[in-house]
């Protein structure tokens, strides 16, 4: 699609400054102003199609269902800006990264501490969690009180509903 702007751009700036003076012939360099716009229109309707193939589609509803009758209408959109305070430190799409966290794709319902290639705290493994939606509202409100002397250091979220909702976000993310 770049390509198709740089020559409509190109022409463009041929149209401008290529007409000679008044002798020129006036048809030609309407034409070529025409074409490019015609050209770009069946790019810019391809553009969605090709956003939808990077996302593949969710049934988000039946994710937030799963999750339990509370999770029906979090707004896991807002979820996905609470999460932007967790990226720095994990990873979320399958297959990621350790960072200074574990990678979180597909954590709920998993038990606590078991990522490969992830360095955990004795006292996080020791623990014995499993991470479902209870746990991890605990661990996400205060992870210091929830499990003293883990190596998470977030100071936590105290709005319910911000919990609620990036709970609804990883489930979300982890169904793609
Ligand atoms: C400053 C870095 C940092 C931030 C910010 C952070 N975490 Fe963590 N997180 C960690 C570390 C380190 C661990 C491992 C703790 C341990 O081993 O004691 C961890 C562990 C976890 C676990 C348990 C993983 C497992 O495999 O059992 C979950 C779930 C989690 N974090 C979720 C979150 C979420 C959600 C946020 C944002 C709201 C967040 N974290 C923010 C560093 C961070």
């Amino acid at each position: 699609m770049s390509r198709l702007l740089l020559i409509a751009a190109s022409t463009l700036a041929l149209t401008a400054c290529g007409g000679g003076g008044e002798d020129a012939p006036a048809p030609q360099p309407q034409e070529t102003a025409q074409a490019p716009a015609e050209t770009t229109a069946p790019a810019q309707t391809a553009s969605p199609a090709a956003v939808e193939a990077d996302a593949p589609a969710v049934d988000t509803q039946a994710v937030l269902a799963a999750l339990g009758p509370e999770f029906v209408d979090a707004d896991f959109v807002n979820g996905g800006r609470q999460y932007r305070r967790c990226q720095s430190c994990h990873t979320l799409d399958e297959g990621g990264r350790h960072l200074v966290g574990p990678n979180l794709h597909g954590i709920i319902g998993e038990a606590a501490a078991m990522r490969e290639g992830f360095t955990y705290s004795r006292q996080l493994t020791e623990a014995g969690l499993v991470w479902d939606v209870a746990t991890l509202d605990a661990w996400l409100e205060n992870p210091r009180t929830m499990v003293p002397g883990n190596r998470m250091s977030f100071v936590g979220l105290r709005d319910p509903e911000a919990r609620r909702n990036v709970i609804a976000y990883m489930a979300v993310e982890s169904a793609r």
